[in-house]
């Protein structure tokens, strides 16, 4: 059986329901966070809890508990489990109140933990690499709905989902209001030009995904010059590599852009330095757990 957390204690999933008046529900009205736990541990908890915090506070929403016991709880929901490699989900909505957009019909925000076995992605993805679309949906102008927040309201993301899954691609990539690159439906973008590893900068307009930045600092630790910019669909059909991040897929190598091959068309070889790095550093992290 699987046990949710929900409000204020482990239910069993069937039991785990909410409100048709959750403003999570009804307006989308929430923030959330995706995190793993591998070998048991949940990895880089106290980025994603104060990320969650970030989002949150950008929403005027008061977190129900603590970051402090939001932590414990999360571990607790894995080892409820009894899970060695996880999928996590921790959803804060507004909760429930009258029908209406104030927050302040809302008393007391809903929380939820989802922790269930995490499903591989098939190994062709890693071996072979993927593709991606550029879709025309834009990614959210930041003066109207900021990516930098991680919300429950993911119809922009949705859309480009949409999209690249028509193109027969796995991931969107989003072009923002000035035609520069963002980001993919759920995942950031990096690509490798003259043995340069760049990627769309946070002015971009593009949530600061938590692997993101492990995978730049692992760049730097191998002395890879790194590049933080604006970048232009001309930059990735010229790109060597190309890949994409997220806590899920971890780093997975991009090898067609609309159907046309990345660089060779294979994974490239920076991309599987970056990808070996990161995994060895992932495992010195949860040794130290
Ligand atoms: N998505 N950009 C977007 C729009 C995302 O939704 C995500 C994560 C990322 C990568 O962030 P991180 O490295 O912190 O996972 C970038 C998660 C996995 C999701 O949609 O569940």
């Amino acid at each position: 059986m699987t046990w949710i957390y929900l409000n204020d204690r482990f239910v069993p999933h069937e039991e785990a329901v909410v409100s048709v008046f959750d403003h999570g529900f009804l307006y989308g009205d929430g923030v959330f966070e995706t995190l793993r736990a591998y070998r048991g541990r949940v990895l880089l908890l106290s980025e994603h809890l104060a990320r969650l915090e970030r989002s949150a506070s950008r929403l005027a929403l008061q977190l129900p508990v603590s970051l402090e016991s939001l932590g414990k709880l999360i571990e607790a929901s894995v080892e409820r489990n009894h899970l060695p490699e996880a999928y996590i989900r921790v959803t804060v909505s507004r909760g429930p109140g009258e029908i209406g957009l104030d927050p302040a019909l809302c008393k007391t925000p809903t929380l939820i933990i989802i922790a269930k076995p995490f499903r591989c992605y098939p190994d062709s993805f890693y071996t072979d690499g993927v593709g991606v679309a550029i879709v025309r949906t834009r990614r959210n102008l930041p003066e109207a709905l900021p990516p930098e927040i991680k919300t429950l309201n993911f119809l922009n993301n949705i859309f480009a989902k949409i999209e690249a899954t028509a193109a027969g691609a796995y991931e969107g990539v989003m072009l923002n209001h000035r035609e520069e690159l963002t980001e993919g439906a759920t995942s950031n973008l990096f690509i490798v030009q003259n043995g340069r590893l760049r990627t769309p900068g946070l002015e971009c307009g593009i949530l600061e995904g938590i692997t993101r930045g492990v995978v730049l600092n692992v760049a730097k630790g191998l002395a890879l010059p790194t590049e933080e910019a604006r970048l232009y669909v001309a930059d990735l059909f010229g790109a060597e590599e190309c890949f994409l991040t997220n806590t899920t897929h971890e780093v997975l190598p991009v090898t067609k852009v609309n159907g046309q091959p990345v660089g060779t068309g294979r994974p490239g070889q920076i991309t599987g330095r970056l990808r070996a790095s990161f995994l060895a550093g992932l495992d010195r992290l949860l040794d130290r757990l």
